[in-house]
């Protein structure tokens, strides 16, 4: 639908309005892109010929409002996502963290997966870990902390469940160590289960900087990824913000490729490995 910009200003700016004050629903947090794109999905699906006709469907039927939010909720996510990021993780950035440790003396690895779905992110580095820390023979202490807004995404994560499709880039050797067969599906070992710790955690909350459950921050890897993209850019400055604070001296950062441009306009951060999304702490250009 290709609209005039100011009619359609008036068009999301009459559905923030008419959600928040017929259904309590806020989604002025939300990207206008990403508004626009699913006001355009749900006009489709539900047959509304024109954009009027969507809104007034909108205003009118508490059940269309709430699939409104529903389809603000996206949850996708599957292990390894983007698989060039994943072998920078397992060439160089975790075994830059080994050597690191064997010069000064172990100290453990902290990583947090925020925005973690169904906890697909936080057991792929789990993989990852478990995996050097075996081949290196060093026992290295780490700990996973993978935190969401939505408790049923948080209640998959625990279940640790999966579709054949979630694990389509996981590698054989790592699925036979790593995953059991359950029916149709693939349900992580309990050895790993036990090395990530899911926990409510809203990135937007004013009044929590980190995940109560991490105790403090002091991250050494945090992944954000898929999450920026769906905020306006005051709240991706938040974000990015207290993503910031968390990380320890020489932290890395990861978003998708798709937010890479996010981070950077923000500063704080230096691209390490281009054209991926993997970043490093830095102190020069944090406002
Ligand atoms: C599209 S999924 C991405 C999952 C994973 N990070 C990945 O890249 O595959 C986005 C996740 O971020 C969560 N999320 C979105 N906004 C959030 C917020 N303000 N605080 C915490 N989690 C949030 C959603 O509930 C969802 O599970």
């Amino acid at each position: 639908m290709n609209l005039p910009h100011v009619e359609f200003s008036c068009s999301l700016d009459r559905v923030r309005h008419l959600l928040r004050m017929r259904h309590g629903l806020d989604v002025s947090c939300y990207s206008e892109s990403f508004l626009a794109q699913t006001i355009e999905t749900r006009r489709q699906v539900t047959a509304g010929e024109t954009l009027a006709d969507y809104l007034d469907q909108l205003a009118e039927n508490p059940a269309e409002a709430e699939e409104f939010a529903d389809s603000l909720r996206i949850s996708y996510s599957k292990f390894f996502r983007n698989p060039i990021t994943f072998a920078l993780l397992e060439q160089w950035i975790l075994p830059s963290f080994l050597r690191e440790a064997e010069k000064n003396g172990p100290s453990e690895i902290r990583v947090w997966s925020a925005g973690c779905a169904a906890g697909q992110e936080a057991y792929s580095i789990a993989i990852l870990l478990d995996q050097m820390t075996v081949v290196s023979g060093k026992p290295l202490p780490y700990r996973i902390f993978g935190t969401d807004w939505s408790e049923a995404c948080l209640a998959l994560a625990r279940n640790a469940v999966y579709s054949t499709e979630a694990v389509e880039n996981v590698r054989w050797r790592q699925l036979r160590e790593y995953f059991v067969g359950q029916g149709s599906s693939m349900a992580i070992a309990s050895k790993l289960r036990t090395r990530v710790d899911f926990s409510l955690y809203d990135l937007l909350d004013k009044d929590a900087s980190v995940p109560p459950a991490s105790i403090y921050g002091g991250f050494n890897l945090v992944f954000c990824s898929n999450v920026l993209l769906y905020y306006r850019p005051e709240k991706q400055r938040f974000i990015l913000d207290r993503l910031w604070r968390s990380l320890a001296s020489g932290g890395f950062l990861v978003t998708d490729e798709t937010e890479r441009q996010i981070v950077e306009s923000a500063g704080g951060f230096d691209n390490v490995a281009m054209p991926t999304a993997l970043f490093q702490k830095n102190f020069s250009s944090h406002g």
